[in-house]
């Protein structure tokens, strides 16, 4: 049993494999949080608590003979408002009498086994790892509000999820103003917080800060989870690395406007409380009616690493779903970078034969492909094939490059439109516009209003039909612009707020439906790269654009950053050309293969016009992929550099869960004259056991773990290798 009630002591106990989490209602029926972190046998943790005199902190009522008990000073599972605890709030609300205060009290609890769902949003699954749930209910009688507080253990995986609802449970109407998922309180120690900030081209890019006294945000209001903040935060121990230290991972399962905020307060205590973004939020709860939160994934580990292989290990296992969750994945050529909008079906042709002679399995027709796209001001929503581009039609060309033994994928920008288009002309009204006010344009298109039941059945039809006429094995979804003007023309006014948040809830359904009336196709999602990296959007796209910078050296840092929460089989990864498009950089073919092949493996650029030495090479590289796939795809992922020594090089391992194989792969980013070499201790190998480094020599992984590997002096621009560390025997 992984979740406990101790009935003398008022305690509820989740434990996990190398974890524990515990809370207990107190005297006045707060839901007091007493600890997370590394397990502890049957301690009751509220012994640490000395509970004193807090001075300009107040005390509820019932509480006011005792000036030591204040809210303000509490550690609770999910806050009050408006009462008198003055930190970051997990919920604000304005009540129908106009009030804006709310204290929660325990009403009742349940443990059940398997794992909760949440209505209408992405959660974790039980995949028979038995998970088990614990509901705690609260309750504000004045405000007639009641919580219900949901927690899933997943023992083996060291997972905690928690999610809440929040109920109207009076006549009147409630206003939700901001409705998060979880507060989670670290009473004592002194932290740093790992975030992944970053931009277009240069997506979460890690950032290690110690907190300082006040409220660190970290958030979008772009409408998706977004290339600048993603929705995942570390705290870790001020000492942590890779191989030690407590570490906390806080993932939001959402993909649209979110906002984590850390406190750390007056006694240096840490508060966190993350969810849906307060920022133009409110929903009107009528009577009766249900808020459900989106889920936030918690982990806890000691080290870096641990932390990251529990979230790998529970979004390849728990979160992504579908046929493809643990298969090999398609090694394709996308023709993007290597024909913008500018192909016929011949040039087409001319790149798929020669992938199929290199061994590569999918062709992926990319942007351009439908009625008046020539360059990225029109088209958009009108999902019909450009006969000019593709005379024969998009079956004939299907049917050409099935024939040659490839699978054929399309991409799509289903959420879009542009004004030069004719859904736009016949539906103007469909688009998020605000009233009277030129909408902010990017990327020359809008936002479809997804909120509304026409769109997204409009949207449904189009995409299976696309699916149910022509041959298509691989959907790429992409997604070009933030969401601004977010105003929806079938919305009455004092429900806006409501807007950005029912695009998601509807844009997940439109994915259920589609994924489900559709199992055979690979979603690959993408939003101008990795603008929608997230594990709300891998629970219906095994696989996500990780960046629409393909340059293998920018490559280094976006992965390395991706990879704290996110495994590599979701990493889409693509070989594009050198000088790369980006960033105008050369780089060797070996280096951008090597770097690919630590995500879903594909290229990207114009195959017709590689040397015969680079066609042989491009051969070799998918022998290769296919080979290690398993051991990148399920392995433990070790950071063997750090950030700062990217400058310089950086170097990764992956090893197999039997650690009976491991990759190890190098670039230098910058090659040094009569410098010291670059050296490294391996991770992860069995001690005893007598490995074989690239076949070259034999040695026990004790001495590859404490003495290291030296690799060989590596010169010229950006080289790379790649190593096999295979058990003997
Ligand atoms: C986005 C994607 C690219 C490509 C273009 C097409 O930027 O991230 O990979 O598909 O759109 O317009």
């Amino acid at each position: 049993m992984s979740i406990r009630y101790i009935e003398e002591t008022k305690q509820l106990i989740l434990e996990t494999k190398n974890t524990a989490y515990q809370m207990k209602i107190d005297e006045l029926g707060y839901l007091q949080h007493l600890y997370y972190g590394p397990k502890l046998g049957q301690n009751d943790m509220s012994y640490p608590f000395r509970i004193y005199d807090h001075g300009f902190s107040g005390n509820p009522y019932d509480m006011r003979q005792n000036r030591a008990y204040s809210l303000d000073s509490m550690s609770q599972e999910y806050t009050s408002f408006g009462v008198g605890d003055f930190r970051v709030t997990s919920i604000r609300a304005s009540c129908s009498d106009g009030s804006r205060c709310a204290e929660f009290r325990y009403e009742e609890h349940e443990i059940l086994d398997g794992k909760y769902a949440i209505p209408g949003l992405p959660s974790v699954y039980d995949s028979g790892q038995i998970a088990q749930t614990l509901i705690v209910t609260l309750i504000d009688k004045p405000a007639n509000i009641r919580i219900k507080l949901y927690y899933g253990v997943f023992e083996e995986l060291d997972i905690i999820t928690r999610a809440a609802e929040i109920i109207n449970a009076g006549y009147e109407i409630v206003w939700l103003r901001k409705a998060c998922s979880m507060c989670l309180e670290l009473p004592f120690g002194e932290w740093d917080m790992i975030h992944f900030h970053g931009r277009h081209c240069m997506e979460r890019q890690p950032e290690r800060v110690p907190l300082f006294h006040g409220v660190h945000s970290i958030s979008s209001g772009r409408g998706m989870s977004s290339h600048q903040h993603n929705p995942f935060v570390i705290l870790c121990d001020r000492e942590a690395t890779e191989d030690s230290g407590v570490c906390y991972g806080v993932m939001l399962m959402y993909s649209g406007n979110h906002k984590t905020e850390i406190e750390l307060d007056q006694f240096d205590c840490v508060r966190v409380v993350t969810g849906l973004s307060d920022d133009r939020f409110r929903w009107e709860l009528a009577s009766e009616a249900s808020f459900f939160t989106p889920e936030v994934i918690l982990s806890c580990a000691d080290g870096l690493t641990e932390l990251s292989y529990n979230y790998h290990r529970v979004i390849r296992h728990n979160v992504v779903r579908g046929e493809y969750k643990l298969s090999h994945r398609p090694v394709l050529i996308n023709n993007w970078e290597a024909t913008y909008f500018d192909f016929n079906e011949e040039k087409l042709l001319s790149i798929a034969e020669k992938a199929k002679e290199l061994g590569i399995e999918m062709f992926v027709l990319d942007d351009g492909w439908f009625k008046n796209r020539n360059d990225d001001n029109a088209g958009l929503g009108d999902w019909i094939p450009d006969t000019r581009k593709l005379p024969n039609g998009l079956e004939s060309l299907i049917a050409k490059i099935n024939d040659m033994g490839l699978r054929f994928g399309l991409w799509i920008e289903p959420e879009m439109v542009n004004e030069d288009s004719d859904l736009y002309r016949a539906h103007p009204d469909w688009a998020l516009t605000a009233p009277n006010r030129a909408p902010m344009m990017a990327r020359n298109q809008l936002a479809l209003d997804l909120s509304r039941r026409e769109v997204h059945e409009y949207l449904f039809q189009t995409i299976a039909g696309l699916l149910e006429k022509y041959n298509i094995t691989y959907i790429k979804w992409d997604f070009n612009r933030p969401l601004a003007d977010v105003y929806s023309h079938s919305t009455p006014s004092p429900r806006q707020g409501e807007v950005a948040h029912r695009y998601y809830l509807s844009l997940y359904r439109l994915y259920e439906r589609l994924t489900k009336a559709f199992p055979h196709v690979l979603f690959e999602g993408c939003a101008g790269g990795g603008g929608r990296f997230d594990a709300g959007m891998l629970h219906y796209s095994p696989q996500i654009w990780c960046s629409d910078n393909t340059d293998a050296i920018s490559r280094l840092t976006i992965q390395y950053g991706t990879s704290f929460g996110y495994p590599a089989s979701t990493v889409g990864a693509h070989v594009s050309a050198s000088p790369n498009h980006q960033t105008g950089r050369k780089t060797p073919l070996r280096t951008r293969g090597i770097v690919a092949m630590s995500g879903t493996f594909g290229y990207e650029l114009d195959l017709s016009l590689l040397s015969d030495e680079d066609c042989e090479e491009i051969k070799e590289q998918i022998k290769r992929f296919k080979e290690i796939e398993p051991i990148v795809h399920d392995g433990k992922l070790y950071r063997l550099s750090k950030l700062s020594d990217s400058a310089h090089y950086m170097a990764w391992q992956f090893v197999s869960p039997d650690q009976s194989r491991s990759v190890l792969n190098i670039v230098v980013t910058n090659p040094l004259a009569n410098s010291a070499p670059v050296h490294v201790n391996l991770k992860g190998l069995l001690p005893d056991e007598i490995y074989s480094v690239n076949g070259e020599f034999e040695v026990l992984g004790s001495a590859l773990m404490q003495g290291g590997y030296t690799f060989p002096r590596l010169t010229g621009d950006y080289p790379a290798m790649q190593l096999d560390i295979v058990k003997i025997g």
